[in-house]
């Protein structure tokens, strides 16, 4: 067993009274003992933070870009010691997990980018000798609460957004994946980051709760489940703070007749159960024109039983296990709601064969209908539903049916159905030939309805949530001049 996870304050790695353990859910194996914060660790943290803000704020915006292109390098020399501490303590295999961090590394070059943009905007003023123009300034501090799927991608598009805007951080990952965030906050130490601007507090949801509650964190982001996802909303809209968030989803590939089957089964195969379908973008529901539906239910099935599922590190294995046994509960909750909603399984249904951790066989559902839970539902685990339809219009019409609006994708061969796709399907990220997963860092990420509340992560986008607008008004006339126009005599 390896060494105390600690928290990370004021640049100090902290031990605390009590502990939790973080547990490989491929093999039940405990990982590492983790020092738990509490509300006093949460006030050390933002006060470490404060403290910090006042000169990062100061150090010129390029600077603090350059500090962001060497957690870049540093990011890349650790890739794969990161990428196996991943997978041994959240589960995704191993390929997958160096594409975790690969994220991070990609959106640390973009945001270092950043320190020379920033780019606020002038604007011609109303009376002569004035000059105007609006200028992104930092917030102050910022709290982030993070999930465990993507245990170093998510928090790369919260965190370093935020400090090349000139925000201190306090971050709190989930408690399944401290030891991967432990790891992560070093590659920060070690790119050079001034102590106090970034900040590590591990626990559960009380932690998170502490820093939300905090009069000094200004603006909270958030990805996680819908569920807390709106507690830590209406708290934080209490206290008059920003709030970013990113919850659930429940994605639809739709998959016309004419659409490229063989492709068609390596995406959908791809994006249901890769990561074990714990993805936000993942896509749980297959949306399926009546003269394909045959053919890809076979096609499906049979690729579905070749899928090798097992621990993530090991050579040849595809699927790895649910994060913990409550999420694999969860899914064979929901797989008999599925049974007795009156849906066919038509492969998995079941646990996997292995004797240790949280395996679950990938499972199709076929002979879904629309109003079904497990068609309405987010499961998080590798559960797919089909739904049978007859049009294009039909296919659109189920896919923006539900509370969700994260991700969706078509297949069709058909030019004109794909852009009446790209205008009529109502979520925040849309492909054309490509399952439901694989966003890419420079564009905005986010959903609409019920996936979140309306802001964007990633891209120059995700600076929206971490800076304020400064309107600044320079007037070299000498004399009072009064604004508005009308004024004028
Ligand atoms: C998530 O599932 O929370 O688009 C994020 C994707 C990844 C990120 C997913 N780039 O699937």
């Amino acid at each position: 067993m390896a060494e105390l996870v600690r928290n990370y304050i004021g640049g100090r790695w902290v031990e605390t009274g009590a502990t939790f353990e973080t547990i490989n859910p491929a093999t039940e194996a405990v990982i590492a003992p983790v020092a738990k914060a509490s509300a006093s660790e949460v006030d050390a943290a933002i006060k470490a933070a404060k403290a910090a803000y006042k000169e990062w704020r100061l150090v010129p915006a390029p600077r603090r870009g350059e500090i962001l292109y060497q957690v870049a390098l540093v990011l890349q020399e650790r890739k794969e010691a990161i990428a196996r501490l991943m997978t041994d303590e959240m589960g995704k295999v191993l390929s997958e997990a160096r594409g975790d961090v690969q994220e991070a590394i990609d959106m640390a070059f973009f945001m270092g980018g950043e320190g020379r943009r920033l780019h606020g905007y002038t604007a011609p003023v109303e009376m002569p000798n004035k000059f105007g123009m609006a200028i992104r300034d930092s917030v102050g501090v910022i709290g982030l609460v993070t999930p465990w799927n993507f245990p170093v991608a998510v928090p790369s598009w919260k965190m370093l957004p935020a400090l090349v805007a000139g925000n201190a951080v306090i971050w709190k990952p989930s408690e399944e994946t401290p030891a991967v965030a432990a790891a992560f906050v070093q590659v920060f130490i070690d790119a050079g980051l001034p102590e106090g601007v970034l900040n590590l507090v591990l626990g559960a949801g009380d932690v998170g709760a502490a820093l939300v509650e905090h009069p000094d964190v200004r603006v909270i982001s958030f990805t996680g489940s819908t569920e807390t996802g709106l507690k830590v909303y209406t708290k934080a809209a209490s206290l008059g703070k920003k709030v970013s968030l990113e919850m659930g989803g429940k994605n639809a590939i739709i998959v016309l007749d004419d659409a490229n089957l063989d492709l068609v089964v390596q995406a959908v195969t791809w994006s249901a159960y890769g990561t074990t379908g714990q993805r936000c973008t993942a896509t749980s529901r297959l949306i399926v024109q009546r003269g394909i539906k045959a053919k890809l239910t076979e096609a499906l099935v049979e690729r579905a039983r070749g899928l090798k599922v097992g621990y993530g590190v090991e050579a040849g294995i595809e699927v790895g296990p649910l994060v913990n046994r409550k999420a694999l509960e969860k899914v064979e909750h929901y797989v008999g709601i599925g049974r007795d909603e009156g849906a066919k399984v038509a492969i998995g249904g079941r646990r996997a064969d292995i004797d240790k951790g949280y395996f679950y066989a990938p499972t199709l559902f076929t002979d879904v209908s629309r109003d079904m839970r497990i068609a309405r539902e987010e499961i998080f685990g590798p559960v797919l539903s089909m739904i049978e339809v007859g049009s294009l219009e039909e296919a659109i019409e189920v896919n923006n049916s539900v509370i969700y609006g994260l991700s969706s994708s078509i297949f069709t061969e058909n030019v004109n159905a794909a852009f009446r796709a790209i205008r009529d399907l109502t979520t925040g990220i849309v492909y054309i030939n490509h399952g439901t997963t694989g966003a890419e860092i420079q564009f905005p990420f986010g959903g609409t309805g019920g996936t979140g509340n309306g802001m964007r992560e990633a891209g120059t986008t995700a600076l929206d949530s971490f800076t304020e607008w400064k309107s600044v008004y320079v007037d070299y006339s000498g004399r009072l001049q009064r604004a508005q126009i009308d004024n004028r005599e």
